[in-house]
């Protein structure tokens, strides 16, 4: 594939990007939010709830947004947790100056997203779906799962009970919910994959976020009981858009040898079968 840049204005200006990809143009809009939410969910997870009608609109489960953190140059990806009417819902965890800068907004801030991005989860209405989310990969499956069918599974996978989040609202959206913790302290005790076990042969398809073991696991479980699997990878991001080739993840082609695929616009979802883990 080739591409050009043709205008890319200074990263910590709130500008737009364009890029041409075979001739295509495609522009990203950078969009001012304003934080009408924030709410910390454990010690080191925040709720942000960003308004944009615009963006809220056009958004699908599993994409993500590319946040401009004040006095970074470069943007930091964030998951679509949910869609509220005209407003985003962000989940994240400070993992780094990145994301703990960005804890400290507060309510009635602007905050510039690039939203949304990447190719997201299909949501087939007539298949009975297990969603599984593990640690910070839980939010994205929260609007993932409310676009499915009541008769869905969610299990969720914590590292202990102070890291359990979002258990009312995966309740309120009907869906059955199994929760694991890595200790016991809270839920089933250990790893997402044996509920999974227990049900996969009742389901008809799996999305999955999370660590990369897990869902090597979960994909090796699919795998072996015949069952499409969907996962959405985590990669270390610059420009977000496809540009700078920096998220690549290798993808087996037919013959067996591998390429190379761009997490921020070919995934973040990709079909599990097709990652070289
Ligand atoms: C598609 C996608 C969706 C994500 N969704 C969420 C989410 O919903 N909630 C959440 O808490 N986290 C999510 N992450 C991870 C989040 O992007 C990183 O935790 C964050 O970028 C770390 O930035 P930092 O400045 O705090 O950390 P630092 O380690 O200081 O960051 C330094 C640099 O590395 C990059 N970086 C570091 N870790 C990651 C990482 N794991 N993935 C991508 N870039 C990284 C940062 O963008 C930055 O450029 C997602 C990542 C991706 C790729
Ligand atoms: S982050 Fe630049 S190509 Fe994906």
């Amino acid at each position: 594939m080739s591409f050009s840049l043709i205008h890319i204005p200074d990263y910590s200006d709130c500008f737009n990007l364009i890029i041409e990809v075979r001739n295509d143009v495609m522009k990203f809009d950078a969009q001012d939010c304003i934080l009408v939410g924030k709410y910390r969910l454990a010690q080191t997870v925040f709720d942000f709830r960003l308004r944009n009608a615009e963006l809220a609109q056009i958004t699908k489960p599993g994409q993500f947004a590319h946040i401009l953190v004040p006095g970074k140059t470069l943007r930091r990806p964030i998951s679509i947790c949910d869609v509220e009417g005209d407003t985003l819902r962000i989940v994240f965890e400070i993992r780094g100056d990145g994301t703990r800068i960005l804890s400290e907004c507060e309510v009635g801030d602007k905050i510039n997203i690039i939203a949304p991005l990447g190719k997201g989860f299909d949501i087939p209405q007539d298949k009975k779906i297990v969603f599984i989310g593990g640690g910070i990969g839980v939010p994205p499956m929260l609007y993932s799962a409310k676009q499915a069918g009541n008769d869905s599974v969610v299990i969720n996978g914590f590292r202990d009970k102070s890291a359990v989040i979002l258990t009312e609202d995966f309740k309120k959206i009907g869906c059955r919910l199994v929760e694991t913790t890595d200790n016991g302290t809270y839920g089933i005790h250990g790893f997402v994959t044996s509920p999974l076990e227990e049900i996969i042969d009742e389901i008809d398809m799996i999305c999955a976020c999370g660590p990369t073991p897990m869902l090597k696991n979960i994909s090796r479980l699919a795998k072996e009981h015949n069952k499409p699997c969907f996962v959405s990878l985590e990669q270390r991001m610059a420009c977000g858009v496809g540009a700078c080739l920096g998220c690549a993840v290798g993808i087996k082609r037919d013959d067996g040898t591998v390429t190379y695929k761009h997490v921020c616009k070919d995934g973040p979802v990709f079909n599990a079968e097709e990652v070289a883990w």
